[in-house]
């Protein structure tokens, strides 16, 4: 098996053949989570805890998911409730946590970096669930198997990112793994919700969704990141639908086989159209949720067996 990290913290440290060994392997698992086989054996006797310090629907609940199908104990720490909000820092929690000796560590954060600080100060492998607008590695690598199992293939391909591009760790982590495997990417926004600097990711920028989109194969559309904005980056939510949103006008000028993708949740009639997220015959947004499970049972897989053969035979460290 070709994949040597401890931690999955980032797109940005694998190796193409890296992505692909966890790639080929969610993609087994995808086809045996439609059949119903479990795995239980997998992650037997390994503990892992969720601690999402933002919240998260999809992604906390295909991580408990994934553990549960390989068999680990699952506990999701409540960090609305947790000592944070008493004023333990993020590095008292960490070292509290490691002293109940878990396997994996899946964390959420708001804050860009804080994820990979925590890595450093722990003995168990960390999965990065979102740290602020840096990465959000589980997601580009599920939107990348929905993308290889729609087109048979992931290089070559034409991929249109669009919208909020600046607050967004899912569209930062997609230009990295897209890019790594060379695929062509076009980012499409209003020059207010582009990250400064985007030249140097050797991507095309498009004002305008008709000329950015015309002839791609994929189209991935991102949420307005309100939470992330402190005013001013769009005019109004009718003004950014009739610019930047997705529908079917707009949609013809990619190539009539284009697929929709979205990471969810989203803004129906701000950033897409509802009629797009729902047509069957583009939209693949549930298959990304799909893939979600199956991903993430992949980087669990390989992160623990990498742990396992660290520890060696008396289970410690080496
Ligand atoms: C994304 C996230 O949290 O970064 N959602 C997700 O994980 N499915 C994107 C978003 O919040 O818009």
């Amino acid at each position: 098996m070709t994949f040597r990290q401890k931690h999955l913290l980032g797109i940005e440290p694998l190796h193409p053949t890296e992505i692909t060994t966890l790639l080929d392997l969610a993609d087994s698992y995808a086809d045996q989570n439609r059949r119903g086989i479990q795995h239980k054996d997998v992650l037997a006797g390994l503990t892992q805890i969720n601690m999402f310090f933002e919240n998260s629907t999809r992604t906390q609940a295909s991580f408990e998911l994934a553990g549960k199908r390989l068999g680990a104990d699952v506990m999701n720490m409540g960090m609305q409730a947790s000592s944070i909000k008493k004023g333990e820092t993020l590095i008292d929690t960490a070292l509290t946590l490691n002293a109940m000796h878990p396997d994996l560590l899946v964390v959420r954060h708001p804050h860009s970096g804080a994820v990979d600080l925590l890595a450093q100060k722990v003995n168990c492998a960390v999965l990065n669930a979102g740290d602020g607008r840096h990465e959000h590695p589980t997601q580009a690598l599920l939107d990348a198997l929905t993308i290889r199992r729609a087109k048979g293939r992931l290089h070559r391909l034409s991929i249109a990112i669009c919208g909020d591009i600046a607050h967004s760790r899912v569209a930062r982590s997609n230009i990295m793994l897209l890019g790594k495997m060379e695929n062509r990417i076009r980012l499409i926004g209003p020059p207010t919700l582009m990250p400064s600097g985007i030249g140097a990711f050797g991507v095309e920028v498009f004002e305008d969704m008709a000329e950015g989109l015309k002839d791609v194969d994929v189209v991935m559309m991102l949420r307005l990141q309100k939470e992330r904005m402190d005013g001013g980056f769009i005019p109004s939510e009718r003004e950014y639908f009739h610019r930047y949103g997705l529908d079917a006008a707009k949609l013809r000028h990619a190539k009539p086989d284009a697929i929709v993708m979205h990471p969810g949740p989203m803004n129906r009639g701000v950033e897409i159209d509802g009629n797009i997220a729902d047509d069957i015959n583009r939209s693949v947004i549930q298959e990304q949720v799909e893939m979600g499970v199956a991903v993430r049972m992949a980087a669990m897989e390989v992160l623990a067996q990498n742990l396992r053969s660290a520890r060696g035979p008396q289970g410690v460290m080496a």
